[in-house]
């Protein structure tokens, strides 16, 4: 298939350009670089030997995306462009709602237009809010989000929904990620945050590599065993060939949901533990309030996408915080 990754030079986009190139697509990626590299695409080519067709602006030029649907016969999008940083959409929202929704639309006026049928979207488990039950289900009712950036992919999701139902020969399938980390076992791609990192586990590489000084463990009063947050880390392979899944199987027509998460919950002290001893380093950290926003627990249950996609992340805690440190090495 010819699939066409947007923000594919980005943390995710980048993984997942390495694994469809590596199942035999074709990549076709437009990324602004406005959260990325250019040295990724060589990377990219590096891993795989091979290269994706690049188109560097913003989606919101609505007549240079139109310009790469009119020269490309796409089979297939991969929506990963938009804008993630939970504390800057709170002081940005127009920036964040703009530049989210309105790609989104651009996109998908495109597909109606040139007659591409089938989406993946990268949503979040952040649309379940501050869940009642764990793990979750994609049956879990959609929770208050806390933040722009959450809401805004509430939104998306509720946008490809409602041009699901308009267009119905289309498959719309909404892909809700747990917490990614981990980087390429190559050490070539991974998450190298501009600034200082909001994420816990590029905190904990910067601290590592001594370039920031101290983690602050932001609560240590939740209702969970060590009192710290539970999340479901999952490792980005694992996470990118979860939507080379997706996209090969839920091609019928309809709205497919599905959580790609392992199931497990590990706590903010379990990753500070593992990281420190997978590695061999130490990783300094201090209690500190909570974050507001937050929440205490957060897990999947992962059971729909092995039974609908024939997808379970294979890869481990160990595994995710080894390959951080790899890449934090070679950069
Ligand atoms: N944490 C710290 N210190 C830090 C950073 C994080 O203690 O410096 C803690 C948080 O309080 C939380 C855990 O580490 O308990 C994970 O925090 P992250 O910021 O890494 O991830 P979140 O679970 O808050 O949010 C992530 C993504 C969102 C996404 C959400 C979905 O950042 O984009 O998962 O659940 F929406």
């Amino acid at each position: 298939m010819k699939i066409l990754v947007t923000g594919g030079a980005g943390y995710i986009g980048s993984h997942i350009c390495v694994e469809l190139l590596q199942a035999g697509h074709d990549v076709v990626v437009i990324d602004d670089f406005s959260n990325s590299q250019p040295e990724v695409l060589e990377y990219i080519h590096e891993i795989t030997g091979k290269n994706v067709q690049f188109y560097e602006f913003n989606i919101l030029d609505e007549a240079k995306t139109e310009k790469v649907f009119q020269e490309n016969q796409l089979d297939a999008i991969i929506h990963c462009a938009a804008f993630k940083a939970v504390g800057e959409s709170v002081s940005k929202p127009i920036e964040y709602y703009t530049n989210n929704l309105m790609t989104t639309l651009i996109v998908t006026k495109m597909m109606r237009d040139y007659h591409v049928n089938n989406i993946v979207f990268s949503s979040s488990a952040t649309v379940y809010g501050d869940p009642k039950v764990v793990p979750l289900t994609e049956d879990c009712p959609l929770g208050e989000t806390t933040n722009p950036y959450g809401t805004s992919k509430a939104m998306m999701e509720r946008v490809l929904t409602d041009v699901q139902h308009a267009y119905p020969q289309m498959s719309v399938t909404l892909l809700r990620y747990f917490n990614p980390i981990g980087a390429h076992a190559s050490g070539l791609i991974g998450e190298n945050p501009k600034g200082i990192p909001n994420n816990l586990m590029p905190y904990v590489m910067k601290v590592a590599t001594g370039e920031l000084s101290c983690l602050g463990v932001f609560g240590d009063d939740y209702d969970t065993p060590d009192g710290t947050g539970v999340r479901d880390y999952i490792h980005v392979v694992d996470l990118a060939k979860g939507h080379v899944a997706a996209i090969e199987k839920y091609s019928q027509p309809g709205v497919h949901i599905c959580n790609l998460g392992t199931g497990k919950g590990y706590s903010v002290l379990d990753i500070v533990k593992a990281f420190e001893k997978v590695n061999g380093v130490k990783v300094n950290y201090e209690i500190k309030a909570r974050r507001p926003g937050d929440i205490a627990t957060c897990y999947a249950d992962p059971t729909r996408a092995k039974e609908e996609l024939g997808w379970v992340a294979e890869k481990t805690l160990e595994d995710m915080c080894r390959d951080t440190w790899n890449f934090a090495k070679k950069h």
